[in-house]
Formats: structure tokens, C-alpha cells, sequence
């Protein structure tokens, strides 16, 4: 039994984790075929953007398979944290868009997989945390940086150092999640959302995503080179063209990915 499920709606994919019984939980093969999964779409233009979510209405994910992790030794839980990390990393290298719909619970791991989405669109019954400490050990996927990066050292300690839930509602307050919709509603936002990145230039969204993501370590003068560098890869492609010409012919644009 797969650990996804995978629908196909033009160039957008959803990705449902297959594991309503066990919350969603990130055991080893999911981490295997999500790794796939992200290959398959970072080496072929066609899918433009996914959307990421769990099955059932309790949980996105509930974080690491705690029963699978019980009988793991101390470098298999090691080995398995670099491989989490490769997988993390996998998002932001990639020129997809990814959106995570969360629709329920998004714990440890699972809260660190939405993270690492572009967009976090959240049912208003979800709720996020980063819930390690209160089992001895500290987010492992990402966590400390990248909630720090979005939301800031202050309101990052007071989330994982509690270890506390941010309902959808705080979530949304602090800039965690871009959105907050009734359950019921949240694919349709989410394939919104999607549509509407969609919508634009390929490999303009994309450059824009890594001037974004890897601009915001770096010191000004160097984000600024690194956004020049990205400018590079649009004022080469065909629809850089395309735009002025539809402009030009007060047309919708059609963008090929060139
Ligand atoms: N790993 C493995 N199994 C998990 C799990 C996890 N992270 N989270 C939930 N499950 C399993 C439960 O063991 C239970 O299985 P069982 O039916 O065989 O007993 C099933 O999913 C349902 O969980 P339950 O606790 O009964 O459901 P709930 O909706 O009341 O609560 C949670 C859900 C997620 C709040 C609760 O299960 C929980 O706290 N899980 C641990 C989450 C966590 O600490 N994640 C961070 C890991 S670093």
C-alpha cells in the first residue's frame, strides 16, 4: 500500500498521506516515497505546483511513526534524521511550488514538512506545534530554523520551548499559515492558491521562490546579487517575451515554461 496517494489536475498534483489510522505519521517508507516523489517533480517541468495534505480530518501529520522510532537504535534514528533533512531541503531546492493543506494536526515532523511548503493553507480545526521537547529531544527536521526565519526567535522559543499547539487562528496571527478556512473549504483554497501561482511564468515564480529562500540568509549586498542571478535566468527565457507581446496585444499571456 502506497504512503500517498497522488491525483493529477492539469499542471497540479495532490499528495494525500495515506495513514489516517496512524495519524499520518512519518514512518521510513514515507520518507522514501516522498524523496521520490519530490525527484519525479523537481526533474520534470509538467507539475507546477503541489499540494500537500493527510487523509481524514484529525491530522496532516502527526510527526515521527513514534512506534517505528521505539524499536530504532541510536544511529538508525541518526541515519533517518539525515535523510529527513536531504528530504526537507528537497521543497525548497525544487522550482515547484508546494502548498500544504493542513487539516488537522501538524506535529513535530509534520509541522516541519509544512514549513518547508511554499504556502500553508490551514483548516480552522488545525492546529501546529513543535512538540519535541515534551518527549525528550528537539525538532530534527528543520524545525528550530526555519519556524525562526518565519516567525522570529520570540515567538519560535515559545512554541517549541513549550512545546505548546498554536490553534489555526494564532497560527494565521503570527504569519505561520497563510490562510485559515472552514475544513470543508480547504482544498478548494488550496487548488485556488495554486491556480493562481500557476497562472504566471514558470521560471519567473520559480526564480522568485529561490531569491526569496536562499536571499534570506545572506547579507543584503549578497541577496541582492543573488535576486541579479535569478533576474538572469527570466531575461532568457521566451516568456520574458511572451509578457511585453500580450501586454502589447492586451491579451492574457500564454507562458510555455521557456
Ligand atoms: N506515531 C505513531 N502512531 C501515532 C502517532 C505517532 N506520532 N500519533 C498517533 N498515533 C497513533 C496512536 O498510537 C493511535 O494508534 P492505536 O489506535 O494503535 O492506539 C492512533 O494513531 C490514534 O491516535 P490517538 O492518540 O488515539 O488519537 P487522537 O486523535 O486522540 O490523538 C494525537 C492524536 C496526534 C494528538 C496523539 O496521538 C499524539 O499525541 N501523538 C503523538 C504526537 C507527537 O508527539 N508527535 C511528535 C513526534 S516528534
Amino acid at each position: 500500500m502506497p504512503e500517498f496517494s497522488v491525483e493529477r489536475m492539469g499542471r497540479l498534483e495532490v499528495w494525500t498521506i495515506q495513514g489516517e489510522a496512524r495519524r499520518n505519521s512519518i514512518r521510513r517508507a514515507l520518507v522514501e516515497e516522498l524523496q521520490s516523489l519530490l525527484d519525479r517533480v523537481s526533474s520534470d517541468t509538467s507539475t507546477g505546483a503541489v499540494i500537500l495534505t493527510g487523509a481524514g480530518d484529525k491530522a496532516f501529520c502527526a510527526g515521527a511513526d513514534l512506534k517505528e522510532r521505539q524499536g530504532m537504535s541510536e544511529d538508525q534514528v541518526r541515519a533517518l534524521l539525515v535523510n529527513l533533512r536531504d528530504l526537507l531541503g528537497s521543497f525548497e531546492r525544487s522550482d515547484c511550488t508546494f502548498i500544504a493543506a493542513i487539516n488537522g494536526l501538524a506535529l513535530g515532523g509534520g509541522a516541519e514538512i509544512a514549513l518547508c511548503c511554499d504556502f500553508r493553507v490551514a483548516a480552522d480545526s488545525a492546529e501546529i506545534g513543535l512538540t519535541e521537547v515534551r518527549l525528550g529531544i528537539i525538532p530534527g527536521g528543520g524545525g528550530t530554523q526555519r519556524l525562526t526565519r518565519l516567525v522570529g526567535p520570540g515567538r519560535a522559543k515559545d512554541l517549541i520551548l513549550t512545546g505548546r499547539r498554536a490553534n489555526a487562528q494564532e497560527a494565521l496571527e503570527i504569519g505561520l499559515v497563510h490562510r485559515v478556512v472552514p475544513l470543508t473549504e480547504l482544498r478548494k483554497s488550496a487548488v485556488e492558491l495554486a491556480q493562481s501561482v500557476l497562472q504566471n511564468a514558470p521560471i519567473a515564480v520559480a526564480a522568485a521562490k529561490h531569491a526569496i529562500d536562499q536571499g534570506i540568509g545572506l547579507e543584503l549586498i549578497d541577496a541582492l546579487k543573488l535576486e541579479h542571478q535569478q533576474y538572469e535566468r527570466v531575461l532568457k527565457s521566451e516568456d520574458r517575451l511572451e509578457g511585453l507581446r500580450a501586454f502589447a496585444a492586451k491579451r492574457p499571456p500564454e507562458f510555455k515554461g521557456r
